[in-house]
């Protein structure tokens, strides 16, 4: 990556690497913007960010898997519109930066990345991060304060009403362990998996065209939802707040069937990351199978967000030897599905399911080990920067 920097911007005085890496969600999907809870791990798939100054006033941004270069006037940045292009992630990013006091400098950026694009894997949160890193440049911000800019900068800039997970685990994943995050209070605890067990993604190699519209109507679902039970229940203030199924249920008629649908499954999903990390500490393998296979029921038909691949890889899975659990991961309609397996079984499951895949789709699957890495970070030694180019 050094050399390709030297190459495209002739000098690497003064540079400097940042690498924020991308996410697998093991369980808890789409209730982060319903304030509840998730259980994410951070990949040895990242994005990294080498910059160093640029002496004439400009913003330059270089990806190397676009093979593309933008430039912008530092001067001109809050003035920006959104173009619909990758370079909206690190230009919402360093307006945002710039709005918390920390002046953006002229530089020249190159972005590399291991996160496969529109896979479910976070590559938007990983390019974020990443990019938030280089243009603070080593002023100090808070970890939790980076990942609610790069939320924010989503959010308003590129006008995706995400929650906060992906942006969260990239900054604090950890080595060895999943990440449970309240995404109310914004804390988290780690969970240390299991002996015995390991986690692969496969990817569809996929992503509708529904994705985002779809998303956003979600939310809004959520939002409908809250409404019609806060006239029985008014302290509900969000869906995180129903106690229990039960309760759920209680005034679930009150609702048109469609939004019932989805509340009901955030409310049950909450319930299944509560009951996963318990059985993950009681190394409970088989149930915490189980519970991924429910949460993906319950994305399939009472959230909709599946999609004719993903339900194909969880259920060619299902039957394959030392196969725990399966579900789809991340926002939906394409992506990736997450794969709870006995270690020793992983090669033969790959094989055996890149070959059901490929028979059905005429696509190759592409699959990723999940080891659980550490959170985003300057990279200092030249061993851990890849070499690409
Ligand atoms: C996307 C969003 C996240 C989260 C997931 C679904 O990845 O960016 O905030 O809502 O979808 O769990």
């Amino acid at each position: 990556m050094i050399e390709t920097y030297r190459r495209l911007y002739g000098s690497v005085d003064g540079l400097r690497v940042f690498r924020a890496p991308g996410r697998v969600n093991l369980i808890g999907e789409h209730t982060d913007y319903n304030f509840g809870f998730v259980l994410p791990v951070a990949l040895d798939l990242a994005t990294f960010a080498a910059t160093a100054p640029a002496a004439d006033g400009k913003l330059r941004l270089h990806s190397i898997e676009r093979q593309e270069t933008r430039e912008f006037d530092v001067a001109g940045l809050a003035e920006l519109s959104p173009a619909h292009h990758w370079t909206d992630y690190p230009i919402g990013v360093a307006r945002e930066v710039a709005r918390l006091g920390f002046a953006i400098q002229p530089a020249n950026i190159l972005i590399h990345s291991t996160v496969p694009e529109g896979s479910g894997l976070s590559s938007s949160a990983a390019l974020e991060v990443s990019s938030a890193l280089a243009f603070l440049g080593g002023r100090e911000l808070a970890p939790l304060e980076l990942a609610k800019l790069c939320q924010r900068s989503e959010r308003e800039f590129v006008g995706i009403p995400c929650g906060i997970m992906d942006q969260y685990i990239s900054v604090f994943g950890r080595e060895h362990s999943a990440v449970k995050i309240d995404c109310r209070s914004l804390d988290h605890q780690l969970v240390e998996l299991p002996d015995g067990v390991t986690f692969v993604a496969v990817n569809t190699m996929v992503k509708h065209a529904l994705a985002g519209s779809a998303y956003k109507d979600r939310v809004a679902e959520c939002a409908a939802a809250v409404t019609a039970i806060q006239q029985e229940f008014p302290s509900v203030k969000s869906l995180r707040d129903v106690a229990s199924q039960d309760q759920f249920e209680s005034v679930a008629g009150l609702l048109p069937p469609v939004v019932a649908r989805r509340a009901r499954h955030v409310v049950s999903e909450n319930e299944r990351v509560e009951r996963f990390v318990a059985s993950s500490a009681r190394g409970e393998l088989e149930t915490m199978g189980k519970l991924l296979v429910a949460s993906h029921r319950s994305l399939q038909y009472d959230y909709e967000v599946s999609c004719a691949e993903l339900d194909f890889l969880v259920d060619h899975a299902l039957p394959i030897d030392g196969v725990y659990g399966s579900r789809m991961t991340g926002g939906g309609f394409g992506g990736c599905t997450v794969t709870m397996l006995r270690p020793g079984a992983v090669e033969a499951f790959a094989a055996s399911i890149a070959r059901s895949y490929e028979r059905r789709f005429q696509v190759t699957p592409r699959i990723y080990r999940c080891n659980p890495s550490g959170g985003a970070r300057e990279v200092t030694s030249s061993e851990t920067i890849p070499a690409v180019g």
